[in-house]
């Protein structure tokens, strides 16, 4: 076992030379930099390291940026229907990571034309998003939330403000209004689905969300509005309603997570890193710099599960057998020592693969949309409680025990009650 945390472990490799030393994923240490655990791992296994999902099944974790630039940009050799597993046989009906592998006939898992048609949908509709309405949108969303703890002079941010903020968004974005009590149940039922705690019934909150976006669906078809879900209805590709159904729950899952995450290792980092704590209110001019920075050390998606191989091919000095799965390393890659040789990682520039690449990559305007977003929750809630602080010690935060999303467990903070 080394500092890393990255013990061998024989079981599932056993009847798999290639997989021999795997190193089991659920077992790494995530309280330490990304940088440092992503970095041990290439140097004892390569830019294309055998790991173990969990219960112990095979797959590969892509760690060089040109190896994940590579295999994102290489449909033809490593494609998204997770149909194609050669591990299905052994992956048992209650596995943990089934609701994110588990095809789906959504946008996520097309492939070719048919990706290209139902991503186009996506893309023309969130391109006419107006960025100045939306920005306009989520700072109501951002005065509501902290206005329901602004007077306490505390607040833990993490659940009260960077999650519900963009689930919000999303809403909104789509057609449904962010408050009221039908929009509150589909929040929490999101939420639930998503990142479930002890005690929810995440498959039935799932099966509500879908009953809700049928019902908008519904609604939309019958007296369409200036949104998301209005626009993807009218699109000359004429998608059905249970595509439309199933590419708006893609595409408000895929905004929530991330961007809740990404507006929370912002704060975080404005918060405790003297570069810009030292002065948080006077700061406004770094956060597009924070925003960024975390992008590359700190990146919301820090692996993404995955693509399937399509052929038996090379990658990185490894065998790679058709069917099998390579877990996107976004993470590592962006703090490749091949990219950074002097270890001064983070730049100024977007050349980082927070947001994947190629064909399945986020689809264009929706990075842009993600960064509205997340600029005006931190910069309103800054303007609103100008000496907000950490009520812990930075080291006590902690990060969520989890290899695909980067995020902290919670963000505790106070700050003088503003009487309302
Ligand atoms: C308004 C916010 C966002 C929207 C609407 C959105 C939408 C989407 C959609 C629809 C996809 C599926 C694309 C496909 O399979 O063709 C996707 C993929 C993805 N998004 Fe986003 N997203 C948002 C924010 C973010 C943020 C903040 C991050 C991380 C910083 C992120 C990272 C990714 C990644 C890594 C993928 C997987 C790409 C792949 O398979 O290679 N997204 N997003």
């Amino acid at each position: 076992m080394t500092d890393t945390g990255t013990s061998s472990a024989h079981t599932a490799a056993e009847g798999c030379p290639a997989h021999a030393g795997a190193v089991p994923l659920a077992g790494l240490e995530y309280q330490q930099t990304p940088s440092q655990l992503y970095r041990s791992l290439r140097r004892e296994h390569g830019a294309v390291a055998p790991v173990l999902l969990d219960g112990d099944i095979p797959a590969w974790l892509v760690l060089g940026y040109s190896e994940v630039s590579y295999v994102t940009g290489h449909d033809e050799l490593f494609a998204r229907d997770s149909r194609r597993w050669s591990q299905w046989e052994n992956i048992p009906a209650d596995w943990p990571l089934l609701p994110f592998v588990g095809y789906q006939p959504s946008v996520l898992f097309t492939e070719g034309e048919e990706h290209r048609r139902r991503a186009g949908v996506i893309t023309q509709a969130l391109e006419d998003v107006d960025q100045f309405e939306l920005g306009r949108d989520c700072r109501q969303i951002a005065d509501r939330l902290i206005s329901s703890f602004a007077g306490s002079g505390q607040a833990e941010l993490m659940s009260a403000y960077a999650h519900a903020l963009p689930m919000r968004a999303a809403v909104q974005m789509c057609g449904m209004p962010h408050t009221g009590t039908d929009t509150q149940q589909l929040v929490d039922d999101l939420r639930i689905s998503l990142d479930a705690a002890e005690g929810d019934d995440p498959v039935a909150a799932y099966g509500r969300v879908g009953e809700r976006i049928q019902q908008l669906v519904k609604e939309k078809r019958e007296k369409p509005g200036p949104d998301v879900t209005s626009r993807m209805l009218m699109h000359p590709a004429g998608l059905t309603d249970e595509e439309v159904v199933q590419d708006l729950i893609s595409v408000i899952a895929a905004a929530q997570q991330p961007t809740a995450n990404w507006i929370c290792n912002t704060l975080r980092l404005l918060l405790t890193d003297e570069r810009f704590a030292l002065n948080v209110s006077g700061g406004r001019l770094s956060v597009g710099e924070a925003l960024n920075e975390v992008l590359w050390l700190d990146t919301p998606t820090q692996n993404f599960i995955g693509r399937w191989a399509v052929r038996d091919t090379q990658l990185g000095g490894r065998q790679i057998r058709a069917g099998d799965c390579l877990v996107l390393g976004l993470a590592a890659a962006n703090t490749d020592p091949q990219i950074w040789p002097d270890s001064q990682i983070g730049a100024e520039n977007a050349a980082h693969l927070s947001f994947s690449n190629g064909e399945h990559r986020c689809p264009y305007p929706a990075p842009l949309l993600a960064d509205v977003i997340a600029r005006t929750a931190v910069e309103t809630l800054l303007e609103r409680l100008p000496d907000l602080v950490l009520s812990v010690e930075p080291e006590e935060l902690t990060w969520r025990p989890s290899i695909w999303m980067r995020g902290l467990t919670a963000l505790p903070v106070e700050f003088t009650p503003v009487v309302q």
